[in-house]
């Protein structure tokens, strides 16, 4: 940069950030100000070419053109900068509710409801394993009531909305009984890589990133008077905890994924064979 032009640059910083001084909103105008000046550093400090921030505009409109109401590619895109992982960490509370992780692309809204003890899994290949957790809150008092979403991905590591058509399974919503618990069979999940097929898997591509997440089921619990619960439980041994491509994971969900033997004289068909067993208790603190 020759001197008139960085002269010319920190004025257009200046005045960019100084287009925000009359918004009415104190808290969108920090916001601005602050995403205006850093995106400007940004760009200064690697000398942004023509070609590279073009680059930039066409990855995000390919961004924005996979995504639909089934698939968030932008959320892809902030898992893997970390950013997603971050923004949990920030907003963390000094308070004894179950730690939180990212919410992921695949979270769908209005899931299928389903009584305690259901079968989600809805014919998705994977070893069959029943989950049972029980909600609490800081005093050990259950909970009951609580909206109780699950998703998880089948054994080849797909969800059912990365399939064709309208797939459903290990996908659905519980309510916590009077006990505060919740309980239903779903499968083993297994470690799985992240979608490749947009601008996220092109950008582990071009910086030679692994894509793999470790295996987990994601769950998101909510009450009113309550702090909302997004989190994973995660398989205690997976070869990919500690090297998430998402920076998703956490010593305290993960859990021991306990392989049960089959008990010939038990009434459900399911628990006379070989199955997994997990249990778990989370927190939720009062708001
Ligand atoms: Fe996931």
């Amino acid at each position: 940069m020759t001197d008139e032009s960085r002269s010319r640059a920190q004025e257009i910083t200046q005045r960019a950030i100084a287009s925000f001084d009359d918004c009415a909103s104190e808290r969108l105008m920090t916001i601005m100000k602050s995403l205006t000046y850093h995106l400007h550093q940004f760009a200064k400090e690697v000398s942004l070419t023509t070609e590279e921030w073009m680059a930039g505009i066409d990855f995000l409109m390919a961004t924005g053109k996979i995504s639909s109401d089934k698939r968030n590619e932008f959320i892809l895109l902030s898992d893997l900068l970390g950013l997603s992982s971050l923004q949990v960490a920030i907003n963390e509370r000094a308070d004894e509710a179950t730690e939180s992780t990212v919410l992921g692309p695949f979270f769908v809204e209005g899931a299928k409801v389903f009584q305690n003890g259901a079968d989600i899994s809805n014919g998705a290949q994977g070893e069959a394993t029943y989950v049972s957790i029980t909600i609490s809150d800081s005093a050990g008092e259950a909970i009951s009531g609580v909206a109780v979403d699950v998703w998880g991905a089948d054994a080849d590591g797909f969800y059912d909305v990365q399939y064709k058509g309208d797939k459903l399974f290990n996908r659905g919503r519980f309510l916590s009984d009077d006990e505060g618990k919740v309980s239903f069979w779903s499968i083993l999940p297994v470690a799985y890589p992240v979608p490749s097929d947009g601008p996220g898997g092109e950008l582990l591509r071009a910086t030679s990133r692994s894509n793999m997440r470790p295996a987990h089921i994601h769950f998101a619990l909510a009450k009113e008077g309550f702090r909302q619960v997004v989190t994973h439980l995660f398989v205690d041994g997976d070869p990919y905890l500690g090297r998430d491509a998402v920076f998703g994971e956490r010593d305290s969900l993960v859990c021991k994924f306990h392989r049960a033997s089959g008990d010939e004289t038990a009434t459900e068909a399911k628990l006379q064979t070989s199955h997994y067993e997990i249990q778990h208790n989370f927190t939720m603190a009062r708001i």
